[in-house]
């Protein structure tokens, strides 16, 4: 394999490598046959909704919940029947599971303390951490006296004292508020950059996966549907999941025969695939009110509602299939609600995906 210069480890062996790796619970199958690599250095993020099998993926990781079948190696060595204690993770639990009698700094040294870490060594790692969580001004309060966003750090903290080749976080952000959220995204990339070191974490929310990991795999009833950049799956989502998903998409309907595309909305153009039913993506920034004449695809509709949003404003279009178009533009075109008005992109723009 090529080395890819977009990795962080310019293409080396992985460090968590999943093959085969599946779960089920009874008939439930929350894991589907799964291939992951993890490189040192990953920000990496499993984005998919609810109930597509993040957290179980993640808790087989880090060896708390035992896979039906496949692999699991990291550094080369395959950890599938190890516990957790015995594997170079950690992971932070969704609602940080601190203990509610011990102080912040007791929390924070108590993985030390099971793992028989001299005591001076012990209290100047528990240090450093703070410090570098900043949460040095709450060593001594207990769990009951901290705010989410304190109580977040804290639980960041005590996995990461304990130095994990690879730390592992289901939905770390998701019981703060938006502004905290922000604030902590800012706080985790800082963390990840100045320990450099190899962080997975459950997300549902795509922005917070963008705004986050140099890697996402989009997980879909199981399976990982995508994994790539946060660019490469914004700019060329191989499914209309995946699509639909990552940021807003405008999907339309077609038809593809003998290399040539149909759209139900009416335009066409060629190109090469195999015959059946087919769905063009644009996304609304690549979309024009009224396009110029480098539009390959045009298409005619009525605007059905314009929202001025800031820095741009929102235009939704219902073209004459009954399908709609959301256009995004910077500059208010002018057009009232009502009128006639043309849609168009450039096909460079569009993504095809086989299928409706
Ligand atoms: N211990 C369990 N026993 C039975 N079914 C389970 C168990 N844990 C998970 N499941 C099922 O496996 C599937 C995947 O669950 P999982 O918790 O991994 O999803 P998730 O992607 O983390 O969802 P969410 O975003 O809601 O946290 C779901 O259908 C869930 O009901
Ligand atoms: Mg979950």
């Amino acid at each position: 394999m090529a080395a890819d210069a977009k990795r962080p480890d310019g293409g080396r062996t992985p460090l968590v490598q999943l093959r085969g790796l599946t779960k089920s619970f009874g008939p439930v199958v929350a894991v589907r046959p799964l291939d992951l690599d993890i490189y040192a250095g990953d920000f990496f993020a499993l984005l998919g909704p609810s109930g597509c099998g993040k957290t179980t993926l993640l808790r087989m990781i880090g060896g708390f919940t035992e896979p039906s079948g496949g692999t699991i190696a990291i550094d080369g060595v395959d950890v599938t029947r190890l516990g957790p204690e015995k594997r170079p993770t950690n992971m932070v639990f969704q609602g940080y599971g601190l203990f509610p009698h011990m102080t912040v700094r007791q929390n924070i040294g108590y993985g030390l303390r099971l793992a028989r870490v001299a005591v001076a060594e012990r209290a100047g790692r528990v240090e450093r951490i703070m410090d570098l969580v900043r949460i040095a001004e709450l060593a001594e309060r207990r769990p009951d006296a901290l705010s989410g966003g304190q109580a977040q750090r804290v639980a960041l903290a005590r996995a990461l004292v304990m130095e994990p080749r690879v730390l592992l976080l289901d939905e770390p952000l998701a019981a703060l508020d938006l502004k905290l959220r922000k604030q902590m995204q800012e706080e985790l990339r800082r963390i990840h950059r100045q320990i450099g070191g190899t962080f997975v974490f459950v997300t549902h929310d795509q922005g917070e996966a963008m705004g986050l990991a140099n890697r996402i795999a989009v997980m879909e009833a199981g399976s990982c549907v995508q994994e790539g950049g946060p660019e490469e799956i914004y700019r060329q989502p191989k499914t209309r999941f995946v699509s639909s998903f990552i940021g807003e998409a405008n999907v339309l309907a077609g038809e593809r025969r003998a290399g040539v595309v149909t759209l139900g909305a009416g335009a066409g153009f060629a190109e090469a695939g195999a015959d059946g039913t087919v769905s063009v993506v644009v996304r609304p920034e690549d979309v024009r009110l009224d396009p110029g004449a480098d539009a390959e695809i045009r298409l005619d509709g009525r605007l059905e509602d314009v929202v001025f949003l800031g820095p741009y404003t929102r235009y939704r279009v219902v073209l004459d299939s009954g399908e709609e178009v959301v256009v995004h533009a910077g500059d208010a075109a002018g057009q009232a609600v009502g009128e006639r008005v043309a849609v168009g992109w450039r096909r460079d723009r569009q993504r095809l995906v086989q299928g409706s």
